[in-house]
């Protein structure tokens, strides 16, 4: 079951008129949303960062937080796995083409849930291969636009090298990954990328940072460069359904010694007993 306009249908009733703007110009914004045991994880957060991508391309919020968490927990229910992702998008409506908003249009609003495709614990135990490509997208990488052909090509640089992701290089600094944020360890403190217009302001990468900042764990928010990146101890890519994941191969030669760190193996188990914290509160 999926959630289009008002109404909870099944997915192949689901159609929207072919001059949505989501579908003439990608004009609209999305979320990605995991939910462990029925309930949905950072939902608070998520809310957040889409009233600022709405914000950032003047769309007025179809709904209010709470009218939103409504919505997502029927969807929840409608749904059988324990385990979803939540995907939920709003577009700009349906209008006549022309790249000016269109006046009095009522936006698109979907909602859909996937099974949680978690990583594989072969990719937990053994870590995942990158390779590294200039960043060409846009200077708004912070607005989570539904317009992704510049990830998508990315990304299959990565699929037609054998690998899992492509991370990025702008101006000789690391921003992030094609649908991930990124991490570098060296000398055991964690580094990543401050928060910019050039990358997507994670709720993983929060989390993290959050779980390395309540432990103790040493981490700086800095610019990293190519060569740091290139000559790094662990890196590891982050996102709502990738959770925290080490790269053990990049351009083909090894990370570090080739296996998940030390860093990432602490990380990593912060990162699973949060989860199961978050799940008995919310439960109790
Ligand atoms: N992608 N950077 C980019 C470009 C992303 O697309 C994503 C998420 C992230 C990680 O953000 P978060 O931790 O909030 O999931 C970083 C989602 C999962 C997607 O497009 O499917």
């Amino acid at each position: 079951m999926i959630y289009l306009n008002g109404k909870f249908i099944p997915i192949e009733e689901a159609v929207i008129p072919v001059l949505d703007r989501g579908f003439i110009f990608g004009d609209g914004v999305y979320e990605v949303i995991p939910v462990y045991s029925r309930l949905p994880f950072r939902v608070g957060g998520h809310l957040e960062r889409l009233q600022a991508s709405l914000d950032s391309i003047r769309l007025d919020n179809p709904h209010t937080e709470s009218e939103w968490r409504q919505l997502l927990a029927s969807l929840i229910e409608r749904n059988e796995p324990e385990d979803q992702s939540l995907y939920l998008q709003i577009t700009r409506g349906v209008a006549k083409r022309d790249h000016a908003f269109p006046e009095n249009t009522i936006p698109t609003v979907f909602i859909m849930s996937n099974p949680l495709i978690l990583p594989t614990s072969d990719q937990i135990e053994n870590g995942v291969s990158a390779i590294t490509a200039p960043d060409n997208r846009w200077s708004r990488c912070d607005v989570k636009s539904t317009a992704l052909l510049p990830n998508v090509l990315l990304r299959q640089l990565a699929v037609d090298a054998g690998c899992t992701e492509t991370l990025l290089l702008r101006d000789g600094l690391l921003t992030e990954g094609s649908a991930t944020n990124a991490f570098v360890i060296r000398d055991g403190i964690i580094l990543t990328p401050p928060k910019s217009n050039l990358m997507l302001p994670g709720i993983t990468y929060d989390l993290v940072l959050e779980l390395a900042a309540a432990n103790g764990v040493a981490y700086e928010v800095r610019n990293i460069a190519e060569a740091e990146l290139i000559s790094a101890d662990e890196i590891w890519i982050t996102s709502s359904s990738k959770e925290v994941l080490p790269v053990t191969t990049l351009n083909g030669n090894l990370v570090g010694s080739g296996h998940p760190g030390p860093v990432f193996k602490r990380m990593h188990g912060l990162y699973q007993d949060y989860k199961v914290q978050v799940m008995r509160t919310a439960t109790a």
